[in-house]
């Protein structure tokens, strides 16, 4: 279903928690809300779900204002991280649980546990109890019991947050399929950047009771509105003078106020590698990270410590090696905007006119 949230208001007390938060979601679309612990996540889904009452502001699903209907009557499935399943119930019974609630009858529910328990690979486990389960199986029954009675949105909240990392990433593939087959509209909450990025059609970086940005994760990625966007997404250094740095003097003329560098925008080598050494800067290698396919390299250019990525066939830098640095563009930004800039020494001369 379609959901469109206007100026969302949550207080705690004096506390303002969700702050004139706005957002459209297709119908079928996931959307991955991302940001750090307290930025009102969990208190945006609540509020979604009928949990929680906003102090101001429009939930609408399908064009219809939802604000006032009990939990029960919107349509909402919820999985949380910490799986609370029903301990004493089997897997069956679990998925079955809100399909009784219902009213379903008997046959209904065997027929929709039945195709459930396919969808999410639980065949043969219906009569087992959560604690015969692995974490990875008991999250996949809060899913099935989430979506057994048919619900128009679905809300994972960390769902594998207490899951390890190479089961994690399964059920991330798994869990982007299954979406995709069911067709359901659904939100996404993770502290973790490359789970959003890989499951989200679309993310919504939250802070401070804020949506700071709403798009795909590339044009997040490509464009970031701020600068905390910036650093949230990717690794990369925020310093706060581009101005100081080789071929970026004329961003002391737009005031910006910070610049970002990703590690791609940066090439460390010999002088011999670069063909334009006045675009260059001294930098001195200060530590080195093994990553399995290739180094992350730490280096300090004028008092920054600036992060670039160097293949495994290149030679090997030692750390106190001093290096030459090219840092090819920056993202820069001021109190109300924020933009490209390019290394101004890197290219050639303009030819010339004669
Ligand atoms: N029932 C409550 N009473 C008082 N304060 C609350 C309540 N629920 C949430 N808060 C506060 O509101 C803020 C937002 O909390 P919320 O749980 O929405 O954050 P979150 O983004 O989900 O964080 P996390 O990533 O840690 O789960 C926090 O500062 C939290 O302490
Ligand atoms: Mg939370």
């Amino acid at each position: 279903m379609h959901v469109e949230v206007r100026d969302l208001n949550k207080h705690f007390g004096t506390f303002h928690a969700v702050k004139n938060v706005s957002f459209e979601i297709e119908k079928g679309h996931l959307i991955g809300l991302l940001g750090p612990s307290g930025g009102g996540k969990t208190s945006i889904l609540r509020m979604l779900a009928g949990l929680e009452n906003p102090d101001s502001g429009q939930i609408s699903f399908h064009g219809q204002v939802v604000n006032d209907l009990p939990p029960q009557e919107r349509g909402i499935g919820f999985v949380f991280q910490n799986y609370a399943l029903f301990k004493h119930m089997t897997v069956f019974d679990n998925i079955a649980f809100g399909l009784k609630v219902k009213k379903a009858s008997k046959a209904q529910i065997k027929d929709r546990v039945t195709e459930l328990v396919e969808l999410t690979g639980l065949k043969g486990f219906e009569s087992r109890y959560p604690h015969q389960l692995s974490g990875g199986q008991r999250q996949r029954v809060a899913f099935a019991r989430a979506l057994a009675p048919e619900p128009q949105l679905l809300l994972l909240d960390e769902p594998f947050a207490a899951i390890d990392a190479k089961i994690r990433q399964e059920l991330r593939s798994w869990l982007r399929e299954l979406i995709e087959r069911v067709g359901i509209t659904s939100i996404f909450v993770t502290h973790d950047q490359d789970e959003a990025i890989e499951v989200a059609d679309e993310i919504m970086i939250i802070n401070q009771g804020r949506v700071e940005q709403k798009g795909t994760p590339w044009d997040i990625y490509k464009e970031p509105k701020t600068p905390f966007v910036a650093s949230f997404i990717g690794e990369s250094t925020v310093i706060s003078s581009a101005a100081e740095l080789k071929g970026f003097e004329a961003a002391a003329n737009k005031n910006a106020t910070r610049a970002l560098i990703r590690p791609e925008y940066i090439e460390i080598g010999s002088e011999h590698d670069f063909s334009v050494l006045s675009a260059t800067e001294t930098g001195v290698v200060r530590h080195l990270h093994f990553r399995g396919s290739e180094w992350l390299v730490e280096v300090e250019v004028k008092g920054h410590k600036l992060i670039t990525y160097r293949s495994l066939e290149k030679e090997t830098l030692q750390p106190g090696q001093e290096v030459r640095v090219l840092v090819h563009r920056a993202y820069l930004f001021n109190d109300d905007h924020s933009w490209i800039e390019e290394n101004r020494l890197k290219v050639d001369p303009m030819p010339i006119m004669i």
